[in-house]
Order: structure tokens, then C-alpha cells, then sequence
């Protein structure tokens, strides 16, 4: 595995795999690596020749109050990781070579309605800082394939939209989620939990696997469901930012075009921040695949 800081060395190694006929398989990441990222890493080796991985705790997604001081850096592990996966390429470059003249005049991509809401609302201007970074990834990497988590499916819906409207030449996979024995979705801040949050973590997903199931079942009142489900979270400890039931394609409310709800969850245990999401189709056949132990 090659690790590159700067970008020019990159992009002349990478332009060689290209010239062989090598497609390029890119993962975007923050680093500390879990279980959930590797399983991309593996998704991206299985589409692609040449899997290249970024790590770069990106300071533009992080509003002042957040932990961009405290995020968990742990690169010598996380290479170690991506060195077992047969990951070819490491991209890990400091934050000067992303932002050469600061952050404060840099271009900003901005997915309207969208990054607008749920997560967006909560955190004002992180889905510009993502999309700001990823493009600017993506024009560095150049790849025919990037993969991303379903576990942050506004994320991964602000990208694909980012990606059609401004016609990037780049095929973005969803892979799903990856969890704890007890459900709960794998992520580098659950290292803040302590032992007493950590086991009510798991309470968000069941919350969602309730309210999935209700709706299966033919319960169709969602504001009910909506409140019934921050009630339930509010008493098992936590302090929701939002529960909402949506369209899983546009993000907006479901409606009788509606053919995959998403049911979507952010929630604070003491300062840490979970999200979490899961899925229902309302296609009957696949229906029966969600209940059966879907995502
Ligand atoms: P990070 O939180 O490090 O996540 C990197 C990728 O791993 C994202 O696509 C995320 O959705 C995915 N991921 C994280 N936890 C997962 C889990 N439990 N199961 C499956 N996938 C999981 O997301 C970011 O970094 C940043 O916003 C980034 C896209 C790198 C831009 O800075």
C-alpha cells in the first residue's frame, strides 16, 4: 500500500493505473477505522482494480461547537487496517493541501433542500463542508466508482444528487449498515459513549425497527408514530433532534408516489451526537426481505 500526503504524487500514480486500463474504486473517510468502513473498502475492491481510501478529519463539515479537535485520530491503526484489505492506495493529506489559502474564500458546492434539513437544520452548513470536500476528492482521485455508508443516508443522498446535477462522471454505491451484536450502527463517535450510554445506545435502532414494523404492519398515522417514537427515546434517556418518517428517494414526506420509506433518527446521549436510519419498501415482495432481517 502506498500512503500519498500531496496531491501531485497521487494523481501521477493514479494516472498510470488509469493509462493501464485499471478502474478506480475511491472510499472517502474521517479515519478511525470500524468494521462499517472496511466493509466498503471490501465493496470497493469486489467493483474495482485499484481501491484508493482518503483520511482526512475535514475541519470545513465541523461547526465551531463540534469535535473537530477531539475527533479520534488513530492512523497508524487505521493503516494497518487498510494495509490487511489489500487497499492499494492511501490518500492522507493535511489540511493545507485540501485548503491552500484557508477556508474562508473557498468555493462552496451546495445541495439545496436536501442538505437543508433533518441533519442540515441541526447542523448548519456540514453538508456543504461534506459536498465541498468530496468534490474536491473526487476531482483529485478521479474514480470510475465512490462507495459510501447507507448508515449516513443523507449523506449518501446529498452526494448522488450532487453528483447527477453536476454531471461528475462517477458511480456512487450505497453499501449497508453496519452493526454492533445489539444493533447498534458501528461509528467513531461511539467510542465517547460512557458504559451507561452505550447500553442504551441500542434503543435508537430498535425505535426504528418498531416504527418500521408498525408501518408493515399497516399502521399509516406517522405523526403518531413520529411522537410515540421520540416519547419512547426521550424515557430510554436520549435527547432526539429529530425522528422523522420520509420518502427514502427525495427525503420529503411520503406520498402516494412514495415506493421505499425511510425513517430517519438523530439523537444526543450526553454530548455525543447517533444517527441512524432504516429502510421499508412498499414493493409487498421486497417488504417480506426488510422484515426478514433488512437494514
Ligand atoms: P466517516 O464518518 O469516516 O465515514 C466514511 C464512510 O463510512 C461514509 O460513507 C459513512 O457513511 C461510512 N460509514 C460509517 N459508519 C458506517 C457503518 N456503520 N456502516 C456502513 N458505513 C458506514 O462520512 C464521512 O466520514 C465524511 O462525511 C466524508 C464523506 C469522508 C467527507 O468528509
Amino acid at each position: 500500500m502506498r500512503t500519498y500526503s500531496h496531491n501531485a504524487p497521487l494523481k501521477a500514480a493514479l494516472g498510470k493505473f488509469r493509462r493501464s486500463g485499471k478502474r478506480i474504486a475511491f472510499v472517502p473517510t474521517m479515519g478511525n477505522l470500524h468494521e462499517g468502513h472496511l466493509d466498503l473498502v471490501r465493496k470497493a475492491r469486489d467493483l474495482c482494480d485499484i481501491v484508493v481510501v482518503s483520511i482526512f478529519v475535514n475541519p470545513l463539515q465541523f461547526g465551531p461547537d463540534e469535535d473537530l479537535d477531539a475527533y479520534p485520530r488513530t492512523m497508524a491503526a487505521d493503516k494497518e487496517k487498510l494495509f490487511k484489505e489489500g487497499v492499494q492506495v492511501l490518500y492522507a493529506p493535511e489540511v493545507g493541501e485540501i485548503y491552500p489559502e484557508g477556508m474562508a474564500g473557498q468555493s462552496i458546492v451546495h445541495v439545496p433542500q436536501l442538505g437543508d434539513e433533518l441533519c442540515g437544520s441541526d447542523r448548519p452548513g456540514h453538508f456543504d463542508g461534506v459536498t465541498t470536500v468530496v468534490s474536491k476528492l473526487f476531482n483529485i482521485v478521479q474514480p470510475d466508482v465512490a462507495v459510501f455508508g447507507e448508515k449516513d443516508f443523507q449523506q449518501l443522498s446529498i452526494v448522488r444528487k450532487m453528483v447527477a446535477d453536476l454531471c461528475m462522471p462517477i458511480e456512487i454505491v450505497g453499501v449497508r449498515t453496519s452493526r454492533d451484536e445489539d444493533g447498534l450502527a458501528r461509528s467513531s463517535r461511539n467510542g465517547y459513549l460512557s458504559l451507561e450510554h452505550r447500553r442504551i445506545a441500542p434503543v435508537l435502532h430498535r425505535t426504528l425497527t418498531d416504527c418500521r414494523d408498525a408501518i408493515a404492519c399497516g399502521f399509516d398515522n406517522f405523526l403518531q408514530l413520529e411522537s410515540h417514537a421520540r416519547m419512547h427515546l426521550i424515557e430510554a434517556g436520549f435527547e432526539p433532534d429529530y425522528f422523522e418518517i420520509r420518502d427514502a428517494r427525495t427525503l420529503q414526506a411520503v406520498n402516494d408516489a412514495t415506493e421505499e420509506i425511510a425513517i430517519l433518527a438523530a439523537a444526543r446521549l450526553g454530548a455525543t451526537r447517533l444517527i441512524d436510519n432504516i429502510r421499508l419498501s412498499l414493493n409487498p415482495i421486497s417488504d417480506w426481505g426488510m422484515l426478514a432481517g433488512g437494514n
